[in-house]
């Protein structure tokens, strides 16, 4: 038995990768990566997400305007987002949210233009890929004006409690490599609490690297590290976890068997 692995979340497209991003994602498959999920960031970073859907197997797509790239939203850019999401493998809107963390813009603005894309997720019922930090009252309040919506808090960094709130609205949890530090107490706790056909699993490469490359470049492959973690925290084997979370993107992204 081996690792059958989803990476549900890798930025590909990022300038980390220009130097090796075909020997990387070709590389992929042998480590057991089955599945990556790429999320754009703006549209420009979008547009280079679907095209690594086109070109690899193995590679999905989600198009969305991260809440640090937002400071030139227009409304125009949604009708640029409904044609990319359009595109094939294109499976949902992210990564969007709210990072209070960096003052570049305004939140009154990141709210608009989260506002906009769950909107915009609601419409083309498309799962949505949020991205939280250090905002997580407002997360919370802005996506529980979107009911019909399902989506994931992705590299959840919020308490037990909140994933479980989370969870009861008919969300996902997903975890990175944080749950492989020394002092990922909060999110290990939320692992924890999150029922287990909830979660998934992503690398957020090229950030994000779990123990023992903390630091370095990430890739796909050591999201096995995070499902080794997980697995550790359920009390299963690592092929197990792996199986199980796979499914649990699959049927998240509706990406068929
Ligand atoms: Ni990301």
């Amino acid at each position: 038995m081996s690792m059958t692995l989803f990476d549900t979340h890798a930025h590909y497209d990022a300038r980390q990768f220009d130097a090796d991003r075909d020997q990387v994602l070709s590389a992929l498959p042998a480590q057991g990566v089955e599945l990556v999920v790429n999320p754009g960031c703006d549209l420009d970073s979008s547009r280079r997400a679907v095209g690594l859907a086109r070109r690899y197997p193995f590679v999905y797509a989600a198009v969305g305007v991260h809440p640090e790239d937002c400071g030139n939203w227009t409304e125009g850019d949604l009708a640029e987002l409904r044609a990319l999401a359009a595109q094939p493998k294109v499976v949902a809107i992210g990564e969007i949210g709210l990072d209070y963390y960096w003052k570049d813009n305004p939140r009154e603005l990141q709210q608009r233009v989260f506002r906009s894309q769950l909107a915009l997720a609601r419409e083309l019922d498309l799962p949505a890929v949020v991205h939280d930090r250090e905002a997580h009252g407002d997360c919370m309040d802005i996506v529980r004006e979107f009911p019909g919506v399902r989506g994931v808090f992705h590299c959840f960094s919020g308490s037990a409690e909140m994933a479980c709130e989370l969870v009861r609205l008919g969300w996902m949890i997903s975890f990175t490599g944080v749950l492989t530090y020394k002092n990922a107490r909060k999110a290990v706790e939320a692992a924890q609490a999150v029922p287990l056909d909830r979660i998934m699993i992503e690398t957020d490469s090229p950030y994000m690297a779990p123990v023992p490359y903390r630091g370095q470049r990430n890739q796909s492959g050591y999201v096995a590290q995070v499902c080794t973690r997980l697995a550790e925290l359920k009390g299963l084997d690592p092929e197990q976890c792996s199986r199980i979370t796979l499914e649990n993107g699959r049927n998240f992204f509706r990406i068929p068997g």
